[in-house]
């Protein structure tokens, strides 16, 4: 049905907006005043963008005698941004449960890696896959992520290792993003692990010679436009040096430095991204105070992921101590096969209980903090005029049970919009 709007959304009971237009970079203030408006209603116009926002009574006048494509009555609900998930890897074909036994045995992540499973394992089913196959099992996952309220994602490659299998899972998230409503934000991750039969060294030449120029090229042609770059810079993976040399030529082709650092030893991630620009960094399990403080003068994000300390059994980030030194937290629910887990408000939970984030906090870092780590805090990640209209309805008078209940969201997620389209 035509109408002058895309979408009404009347008379909800909190309409949650994060932060204010002219605060968007104030992001850490925002974590401590989210703005909660009573009895609120919203408009999405037909290009997908919010065009009004304020109480019901306001709003019903503004727009009395307008015509909209859907109404939908929030009376007794919430309405929050769409979330948004920081750090994905999902991409991939094999199934490894049985590591997730090996780990409840006791076996370490490194340990598994070393003896050729892990990224190793999950590399050699995705270079056997074919595309549609890679395709089809990515489509579900984003499926059941957007279901969980994740509206934009970050999508990471990786698991190729080699150029031809990287640009496979490129073109599959490239296709996703091309027929798909959820955004993606996509990420190259070749420099995910050292493949078997070479050096790091190799590799990072490799990578720097072959993989990016490759991905130059695609771009300039339109048929694949990757965002970001990424690199494993760990101990035993990728060294501090390979990783600065592959971080600085992928952001001379234009990409956004966003990479993993400091997991599971320190290794001076922190301050090497800081000084490279990096728009994140990801883990910062054992980062530095040093590191912090490069990070928060660099306005360098902090992509945390609770599943991934949950389920290894790591030290926790310290949240804390970021958000007190002015790092921008954000949170990201690093699917992958080792951290299966699809759910924001699932992470978000985890933010709250083991990293000791307030509820506001977790909420900010997985909608305005996230939508800043992917270089799109301007039109994503909370609600204002002129921003996408990417948001859910939670059957629910409170927001804040979208993070207090675990578990089962489906059931308490009513609606999950982008763009003013109900997905
Ligand atoms: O973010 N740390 C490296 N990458 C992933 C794990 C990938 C895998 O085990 O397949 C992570 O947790
Ligand atoms: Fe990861």
């Amino acid at each position: 049905m035509a109408g002058e709007y895309r979408l009404l959304l009347e008379n909800a009971q909190q309409l949650v907006l994060v932060c204010d237009r002219g605060e968007k970079y104030l992001l850490q203030a925002a974590a401590e005043r989210l703005a909660v408006l009573r009895h609120a209603s919203l408009v999405v116009g037909r290009d997908g963008y919010i065009k009004a926002v304020g109480q019901a009574d306001a709003i019903r006048n503004q727009f009395s005698g307008a015509s909209f494509e859907r109404v939908i009555d929030c009376s007794g609900k919430c309405v929050l941004p769409g979330l948004v998930d920081a750090h994905t890897h999902p991409v991939w074909a094999g199934d490894r449960v049985h590591e997730f036994a090996m780990k409840l045995a006791g076996a370490s992540y490194m340990e598994i890696h070393e003896a050729g499973g892990g990224i190793h394992f999950t590399v050699e089913h995705t270079q056997k896959a074919t595309e549609e196959e890679l395709f089809n099992t990515f489509k579900h996952r984003l499926e059941r992520m957007c279901q969980a309220g994740s509206t934009l994602v970050e999508c990471k490659s990786g698991y190729g290792l080699n150029l031809e299998t990287e640009l496979k899972m490129l073109r599959v998230i490239e296709q996703a993003k091309r027929s798909m409503d959820i955004g993606i934000s996509s990420t190259y991750c070749g420099a995910h692990s050292v493949p078997k039969g070479k050096t790091a060294t190799e590799a990072t030449d490799d990578i720097i010679n072959n993989h990016l120029p490759k991905l130059k090229e695609l771009k300039l042609s339109g048929e694949i436009h990757v965002n970001n770059i990424d690199v494993f810079c760990e101990r035993g993976v990728f060294d501090l040096d390979s990783t600065r040399r592959i971080l600085q030529a992928g952001k001379d082709i234009g990409l956004q430095i966003n990479f993993h650092g400091d997991e599971l030893h320190p290794m001076k991630s922190a301050e090497l991204g800081a000084g490279l620009g990096a728009q994140a960094i990801s883990h910062l399990e054992e980062v530095s105070d040093e590191g912090i403080t490069a990070m928060a003068r660099a306005k360098c994000a902090a992509v945390l992921l609770p599943t991934t300390a949950y389920m290894l059994r790591l030290k926790q980030p310290q949240a804390r101590k970021m958000l007190k030194e002015g790092v921008i937290v954000a949170l990201g629910s690093d699917f992958n096969p080792n951290a299966y887990c699809f759910s924001m408000p699932m992470v978000m939970h985890l933010a709250c209980v083991n990293m000791k984030m307030s509820m506001n906090e977790a909420l900010a870092a997985a909608t305005i903090n996230a939508a800043y780590a992917l270089g799109k805090s301007d039109t994503h990640g909370s609600i204002e005029n002129g921003k996408q209209g990417d948001l859910i309805i939670i059957n629910s008078s409170r927001w804040e049970h979208l993070i207090y209940q675990f578990g089962g969201h489906q059931a308490l997620i009513d609606y999950v919009i982008v763009k003013g389209k109900i997905v």
